[in-house]
């Protein structure tokens, strides 16, 4: 584990286990925060920070290889508690918020980024046509395989991306989306981290309500 500090006022909150020794920080500018909540693990993990005034902050009970990089001032990362990644990675190069909702399950080779990183102009009016946006991600969603979530996103609570699919805009709760763009295949759908080959899926029925409501209890209890 690695945390190089090169800047000042920096805030360090990170819990003795959270960081791996395969994790790095490296911190260039001031005033920005990272925290990480209790019984968290980084694994293979970075975050890259040049700019001032970012946040990074990491609820608790997450397991994740994710690497963060900032090239802004302003920007904000949240990751709600139990959420888990595979293997995600985070661009911030304009002062935009990627927020994640509490557990979510994101699987490995995803890309989050909240700007293009280059401008793009209208050549009548000379106006940049690509301001960055949020990404906004909400509770328990499930991204799949190699999924490339684009500035201004917004994924529903519940819901399944996947694999390969690139979302642009708006997703809604307890949804299957897919493709490119990422378009609603199936709806009103809930899954969980079990899998479960024996169950006969034609008779086998899941009391999907009730799980659904006691998560969202529990969820709520969390909060
Ligand atoms: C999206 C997914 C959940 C759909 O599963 P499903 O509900 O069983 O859907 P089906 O396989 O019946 O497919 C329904 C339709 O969506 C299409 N589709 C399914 N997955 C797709 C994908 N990833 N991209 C584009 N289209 C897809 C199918 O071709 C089918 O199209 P049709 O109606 O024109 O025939 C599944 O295909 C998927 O991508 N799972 C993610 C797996 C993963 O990444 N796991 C990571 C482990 S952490």
């Amino acid at each position: 584990m690695t945390i190089k500090n090169r800047g000042t006022n920096n805030f360090f909150q990170i819990n003795d286990r959270a960081l791996s020794h395969k994790a790095k920080i490296v911190v260039h500018g001031n005033n920005n925060l990272i925290r990480v909540g209790p019984k968290t693990k980084l694994g293979k993990s970075s975050v890259d920070i040049d700019g001032n005034n970012n946040i990074v902050e990491i609820g608790s009970d997450c397991a994740a290889n994710i690497v963060l990089k900032f090239r802004t001032d302003n920007a904000c990362f949240r990751m709600g508690e139990k959420t888990t990644a595979i293997d995600a990675r985070f661009y911030f190069h304009e002062h935009y918020h990627i927020e994640i909702g509490k557990d979510c399950m994101l699987s490995a080779g995803i890309v989050m980024s909240v700007s293009d990183m280059h401008n793009i102009m209208d050549l009548d009016t000379g106006l940049r046509i690509n301001e960055g946006k949020d990404i906004v991600i909400g509770d328990h969603v499930w991204i799949g395989f190699l999924v490339q979530v684009m500035k201004g996103a917004r994924i529903g609570r519940g819901s399944i991306i996947g694999t390969s699919a690139i979302v642009t805009k708006t997703i809604p709760e307890y949804c299957i989306a897919a493709g490119n763009p990422a378009k609603v295949i199936r709806k009103n759908v809930f899954w969980e981290r079990r899998l479960s080959p024996s169950v006969d899926s034609k008779t086998a029925r899941y009391p999907a309500l009730q799980l659904q409501a006691s998560w969202e209890g529990e969820l709520d209890f969390a909060r």
